[in-house]
């Protein structure tokens, strides 16, 4: 599988069959990003809460391209409600789509949409596809259960924040990363917005520090996995 970064929490996964899948697609409003919505098409969207950061152009994109939404239960029926396929899931459930098996976990945030829709409990989420498994934690701060996450689901790939003030800073992350003990944690959530700047080759130097991989990617860069 192909793992695309467009800034922000903002991924494209592409499976060796060629299934397209967005997490997070904040994009046109996001003034990091390389690529805008009508740029980008998907068969999946998977939104790990109703922040406007994260929902973002999902439903711009799904007006063009149909795909099926996966989220926790609340979230799920919000897209749903505005016209949209959706498949609804909740924390601790995992379910095998043909591409691959998504489980949602907990995170430690809020999850109110731009239009002031509560969508129920921000989620993080594990993708397995292609013999691959990514945890993109979604907003959180640190939490002692990503010791019991990376126990029972080993993670190839951890996407998580270090952007500080809405979510963990450098600090916690390295900390998660240890927990977590995935084969390589790449940064996101940061300088997004100048209330979230921080410097990526600080977190990677402290996670090496651990005797940890991290990967710095760049905004629209894409990595074979
Ligand atoms: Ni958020
Ligand atoms: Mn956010």
């Amino acid at each position: 599988m192909k793992l695309r970064y467009f800034s922000h929490s903002s991924f494209q996964i592409t499976t060796d069959s060629g299934r397209i899948i967005l997490i997070d697609p904040f994009l046109d409003g996001n003034p990091t990003s390389p690529v805008k919505s009508d740029d980008v098409t998907a068969d999946y969207i998977i939104l790990t809460h109703g922040h406007g950061d994260h929902i973002g152009d999902a439903f711009k994109i799904a007006k063009r391209s149909d795909p099926l939404f996966i989220c926790v239960n609340e979230l799920a029926d919000y897209c749903a409600k505005n016209g949209f396929k959706a498949h609804n899931m909740h924390i601790g459930g995992a379910y095998n789509f043909e591409f691959g098996r998504v489980k949602f976990t907990i995170a430690h945030h809020g999850s109110l949409t731009p239009d002031n829709q509560y969508t129920g409990e921000p989620s993080g989420v594990l993708i397995t596809a292609d013999g691959k498994t990514l945890y993109h934690t979604g907003d959180t701060g640190l939490f002692y259960d990503m010791k019991l996450i990376g126990e029972m689901n080993p993670v190839d790939y951890m996407l998580l924040p270090i952007g500080d003030n809405f979510t963990m800073g450098i600090t916690d992350a390295v900390k998660a990363v240890e927990l977590t003990n995935p084969g390589v944690a790449i940064p996101m959530h940061y300088n997004t917005f100048p209330v979230i700047t921080v410097d990526p080759e600080e977190f990677k130097n402290k996670v090496a520090e651990i005797g940890k991989v991290c990967m710095v990617m760049q905004y629209g860069e894409e990595i074979s996995l």
